[in-house]
């Protein structure tokens, strides 16, 4: 701990004096203040707010939970505790957070403004996101030393006086991690959390299912995790799996869930959880043979025999709708997101072309094809999510054979199943994988670990634009916003994750929450660069920038 120094007023005001000529001098505010994603609208004024053992918070009680995590913020590195009090006469050394519902028309729901001053701290939102927000703001007013996880030594903890009025472009700035291909850990999940709420992203969708691993508990199918979280390969590469000794896998309990769930709202991040269906099964058809295809030629076979011997999809009978609905019925009591994915994505349709079974239950349908199959297994789970008061959502492969009629599209091969979705009236989220894979390549092939294809440099992320030119005023309105993809193949541990997703998703959040006018990339790198020194100071394994 430092020891207690008392605030010298006429110190502030000299620093304030000479900050104030930099700023006098400085044609652009933001060659001072680096903030990503940037605000909305910046006004820096002369002078700074000064940090010490005496600066009091102020926060009523709806406000205490935002007051408390700004506190855990600073402490470590700042080397003190600052207190907080429901209210304070005072007006010298204090940050104020207030909430103010009537403050919704002019910030929104997420938005706040900010006044600083050599005196005070005033935060004002509509609601406790806002609030959330503008600390995640005032982080990065301060020294890059503030994100160390110990005391650093010999640091100014002041922030430049500034007005700021901030609140984002798109309601969904989300994120995709994909546990199935390689497990990751409830911690590093957190972490990845902390990395996102720092950048204002406010959804993550975990791909908890497919061919090479389910890895949530389901009380009522417990084999879906005895069996079908653990491999006996390393890789599931047909015909080139080997048993190696490892049995790598892993889940989490619904305890693990309720955890992650609450630290994810706690930084207004909800959870999306995706549960592929009917294709990317392959574990789940490994550990219940009867939802496949041919249960007779896999229930023959000793469980680890059974991982490469079937065709990975669902088969759409009666059963299977019912064992699919009693999975989400659990997911949804588990998850309390709106939304639940349910993939749809990359179904090889063709296996139901083949089997006798499948062309029977069609025709019975009444469907004239597969297309028409897979839009009527979709359409079951739909009416079902909706039933219980929840959205699907669904990769583009959805609208196929007819889009069911509550669903949301997630576009990823390119924008048109977004723009079909849209101009049809449905809500549409962005995620094409001309801009947003982040399992890409972001450099050449030959100095970059291993990744899965493609070419995505962070410049070419900054210049996603989620909103098609095609789309008139009232049919953009459907877009909620975009998403940046970490499938996770190629990517074994966090270290490996951080790299492919830092600092693209900077480039994201900012396409996702600043206004569109203000985009600017030459002027996003200036403040990228103080920005990495951030992010290396919390531990993040960025990529350097070119
Ligand atoms: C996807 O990348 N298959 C959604």
């Amino acid at each position: 701990m430092r020891t207690l120094t008392g605030i010298i007023v006429a110190g502030i005001v000299l620093n304030t004096m000479s900050q104030c000529t930099a700023e006098q001098q400085s044609p652009n505010p933001d060659s001072t203040i680096h903030i990503i994603p940037r605000p909305a609208s910046m006004d820096v004024r002369d002078g700074l707010f000064h940090f010490g053992h005496q600066t009091l918070i102020v926060a009523q009680s709806q406000a205490g939970a935002e007051a408390a995590r700004l506190v855990d913020y600073l402490a470590p590195a700042m080397g003190f505790r600052l207190n907080v009090v429901a209210d304070s006469p005072g007006t010298e050394n204090v940050v104020r957070l207030e909430i103010e519902s009537s403050q919704e028309s002019r910030l929104g729901e997420e938005g706040y403004e900010f006044e600083i001053t050599a005196r005070s701290i005033v935060i004002r939102a509509a609601d406790k996101a806002g609030l959330f927000y503008a600390i995640q703001t005032l982080r990065q007013l301060l020294a890059p030393a503030v994100f160390d996880k110990e005391e650093a030594e010999g640091i100014e903890w002041s922030v430049p006086c500034v007005h700021i009025i901030d609140y984002p472009r798109f309601k969904w700035r989300g994120l995709l991690i994909d546990p199935a291909r390689h497990f990751i850990p409830r911690q590093d999940v957190e972490r990845f959390i902390d990395a996102m709420a720092l950048h204002k992203f406010n959804r993550l969708q975990i791909h908890l299912t497919d061919d090479q691993g389910w890895r949530l508990e389901i009380r009522k199918f417990p084999q879906l995790t005895e069996i079908g979280a653990w491999m006996d390969y390393s890789t599931m590469r047909q015909g080139q799996d080997r048993a190696d000794g490892r049995r790598p896998g892993g889940f989490y309990r619904q305890e693990d869930i309720r955890h992650l769930v609450r630290y994810a709202s706690e930084r207004y991040v909800t959870i999306v959880p995706e549960i592929e269906m009917p294709a990317h099964t392959g574990a789940a058809i490994v550990s219940y043979p009867h939802i496949g295809l041919y249960p007779e030629k896999l229930n023959a076979l000793a469980p680890q025999k059974r991982w490469t011997a079937n065709e990975r999809v669902l088969a759409p009978r009666p059963q299977t709708v019912a064992f699919m609905q009693d999975v989400l019925t659990e997911v949804m009591a588990l998850f309390p997101s709106k939304y639940i994915h349910i993939g749809g994505d990359e179904a090889n349709t063709g296996h139901w072309a083949k089997s006798h079974q499948m062309q029977a239950l069609k025709h019975r349908l009444g469907l004239k094809d597969e297309a028409e199959l897979h839009s009527w297994f979709i359409r079951q789970m739909d009416e079902f999510l909706t039933r219980h008061g929840r959205q699907l959502i669904g990769w583009d492969e959805i609208i196929q054979g007819g889009l069911a009629p509550g669903a949301v599209v997630m576009s990823w091969r390119g924008q048109a199943g977004g723009i079909t979705a849209a101009r049809a009236g449905h809500d549409v989220i962005m995620a094409p994988t001309s801009h947003t894979y982040f399992d890409y390549y972001q450099g050449p092939k030959e100095t970059e670990p291993r990744a899965i294809g493609g070419y995505i440099p962070l410049e070419k992320v900054y210049t996603f634009e989620p909103i098609p030119a095609e789309l008139t005023d009232t049919q953009a309105e459907r877009v909620l916003g975009g998403q940046g993809q970490l499938w996770g193949e190629y990517m074994a541990d966090q270290k490996h994750r951080e790299y492919m997703a830092y600092p693209r998703a900077t480039a994201l959040s900012e396409v996702l929450w600043s206004p569109r006018e203000s985009r600017d990339y030459e002027q996003f790198t200036i403040r990228l660069a103080q920005h990495l020194k951030r992010l290396n100071r919390m531990g993040v394994n960025c990529r350097p920038t070119d």
